[in-house]
């Protein structure tokens, strides 16, 4: 369609896709042969079509969480993690994305046994090739996951210092995922505060389930972006201030629709946001679980809340001015 085709068009960056929430069916089940893994014995894991049905029909967040640390579970080795990227920075690429920040869960596999450096290096390899092949921009972004102890995080924290990852420009970023209600909301003080004394660039999960006040706890903390953010409607005020100091919400419609945070994409509240001056990206979080990239996310929002041409020229705009990159790099993309 026309509108698809423009949206295609628009120069787009995205902020909020976990490596991991790319992970295809098919590649779940060629990585499980490749590698002689039996998966979980659960009927859903019959075939690809059992597994995408299954995908479906998510009760919550937690729910979800559960079959994207089994799926991840076939990721082994440096080319695994080289291949996922890879696969989608071609997808991006494809919707017409230019700068991609991406969020992976190194704690999760190395429970596993998988050591820092077959994530990191594997996950390198992904986005130099999509530097070098399709001319992306990309950086890395490292979560800490709030079901795991904080002990965990910790240790991770310290293999990436001990790595030099975000002097060397692997890592360029942290955020934290996994869970949001029920652990202690402000579980990350020590490290972000470590963070952000070396001028680590911070972003957190909040008000995706949560209330407002994981958003706030979030920003105390020293986050300067938040990902999802969509119940900072809650809270008039914080939502003012989070306009006022232009913190970006990096937004992901069809995955609060799959995790029941809303019933469709037309209570995203995509209007409030540009109406209070709220800065937003649009983004996929989990495109393998949630049925659909970036392009599908853009689309799905101008389904439902009929945008003019001016605003989605502002939010696409938005997306690369509020983007972890050189202001060279983003007049090039604009
Ligand atoms: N990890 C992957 N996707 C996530 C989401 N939508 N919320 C929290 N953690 C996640
Ligand atoms: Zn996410």
């Amino acid at each position: 369609s026309p509108m698809r085709e423009f949206l295609q068009g628009l120069p787009k960056c995205e902020h909020h896709i976990h490596l991991e929430g790319s992970l295809e069916p098919e590649l779940i089940f060629e990585l499980a042969a490749r590698h002689g893994i039996t998966l979980p014995d659960d009927p859903v894991y019959t075939s690809v079509e059992t597994l995408k049905k299954r995908y479906e029909h998510f009760s919550n967040l937690d729910d979800f969480l559960h079959f994207y640390f089994e799926g991840m579970a076939v990721l082994r080795e440096e080319q695994d993690f080289a291949d996922l990227a890879w696969a989608y920075f071609q997808k991006a690429h494809a919707d017409g994305v230019h700068h991609a920040e991406v969020f992976f869960d190194p704690q999760v596999h190395e429970s596993r046994g998988v050591a820092y450096n077959t994530i990191v290096d594997g996950f390198t390899k992904g986005c130099k090739r999509a530097e070098s092949e399709l001319g992306l921009s990309t950086k890395l972004i490292l979560c800490f996951v709030r079901h795991l102890p904080v002990a965990s995080a910790q240790e991770l924290y310290d293999e990436m210092v001990a790595h030099k990852s975000f002097e060397n420009g692997t890592v360029h970023g942290l955020g934290w995922s996994s869970s949001e209600v029920g652990p202690p909301k402000d579980m990350f003080r020590d490290i972000y505060a470590s963070a952000a004394k070396k001028n680590i660039p911070l972003t957190a999960h909040a008000g995706e389930e949560g209330d407002p006040t994981y958003i706030s706890t979030a920003l105390e903390l020293g986050a300067r972006r938040i990902d999802h953010g969509i119940r900072l409607i809650e809270d008039e005020e914080l939502m003012q201030r989070v306009a006022r100091e232009g913190i970006l919400l990096t937004v992901c419609p069809l995955s609060n629709v799959r995790l029941r945070c809303v019933k469709s994409v037309k209570e995203v509240p995509i209007r409030k946001f540009l109406e209070a001056g709220v800065k937003f990206s649009i983004n996929s979080d989990d495109p393998a679980y949630f049925g659909g990239y970036i392009l599908d996310n853009y689309y799905a929002v101008q389904e439902a809340h009929n945008l003019n041409v001016l605003e989605w020229k502002i939010i696409a705009e938005n997306s690369v001015q509020e983007s972890w990159i050189e202001d060279s790099r983003k007049a090039e993309i604009l």
